[in-house]
């Protein structure tokens, strides 16, 4: 098996402001996260002032973009855009954008693509709610998703995504899924890329997301198909943060 490295992102959701964004990436300054790839998945209006306060080993992201380079899109910000201000990759199709604002597997299938295409490294989200998992539906869900998301990723480049596994009832919530669930799912997922190229799955990273934190983050980094975290309210402090990056070495 390649050796992946492991991947730490904070999704700041819709929290801190600009100078916010700056003062927390001033207090991880000169901590080292050698072996580990960390990133911060900032608001639009951060972009700029944390790609500036960011060291070198801290990536900044973006939250969503829409798929069109550009056109009659009110409020929307394009992957050209993004990466014109030197941002390093994009989530998309977070649950939260999903259930509130729409986003769709066929809008993903033009995101994911269009990202790379900029140069921009996306994490596609997936995972399933309660009642699907409860009516045994999880790994239906799964396959939707990472199909539909991946579906016009040129082969090629298929390892370039990251995906995050993150179970809409984990997330936010505190009910952190069992290493069991965490690992089987993500385990799903990378086999699903591997359909595609048993090459790709083997390199692609999943990440698992949903009330990560500092004290549970190491059982869940140990599992053999979880290659780092996408971590949400955990994100928002320095010192938290840092120590679920420090758990992924
Ligand atoms: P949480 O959020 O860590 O607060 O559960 C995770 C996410 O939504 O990415």
């Amino acid at each position: 098996m390649s050796r992946r490295t492991p991947f730490i992102a904070g999704n700041w959701k819709m929290h801190k402001t600009a100078a916010e964004a700056e003062a927390f990436l001033q207090a991880l300054a000169g901590r080292s996260f050698d072996g580990v790839d960390v990133a911060v998945c900032v608001p639009f209006t951060a972009l700029w002032a944390a790609k500036r306060a960011a060291g070198a080993g801290v990536a900044v992201y973006a939250q969503t973009m829409h798929e069109a380079p550009d056109g009659a899109f009110t409020g929307e910000v394009s992957a050209a855009m993004l990466s014109e201000v030197g941002i390093d990759g994009v989530v998309l199709g977070h649950s939260e954008r999903r259930q509130f604002f729409g986003e769709s597997d066929k809008a993903l299938q033009r995101k994911v693509p269009a990202a790379l295409e900029a140069g921009l490294t996306p994490i596609l989200c997936v995972g399933e709610s309660e009642e699907e998992r409860d009516r045994g539906d999880t790994e239906r869900k799964l396959r939707t998703q990472v199909q539909e998301g991946l579906h016009d990723v040129p082969t090629a480049r298929l390892h370039e995504v990251v995906i995050a596994y993150e179970p809409i009832w984990a997330i936010g919530t505190g009910k952190v899924a069992t290493p069991e669930q965490a690992q089987e799912a993500c385990a799903f997922c990378r086999a699903l890329v591997g359909d595609r190229s048993r090459e790709a799955g083997d390199r692609v990273r999943v990440q698992y997301g949903g009330s990560m934190k500092p004290g549970n983050a190491a059982e869940l980094l140990a599992l053999p198909d979880v290659d780092g975290g996408l971590i949400g309210g955990a994100s928002l402090e320095p010192d938290d943060f840092a120590a679920i990056a420090e758990a992924a070495k």
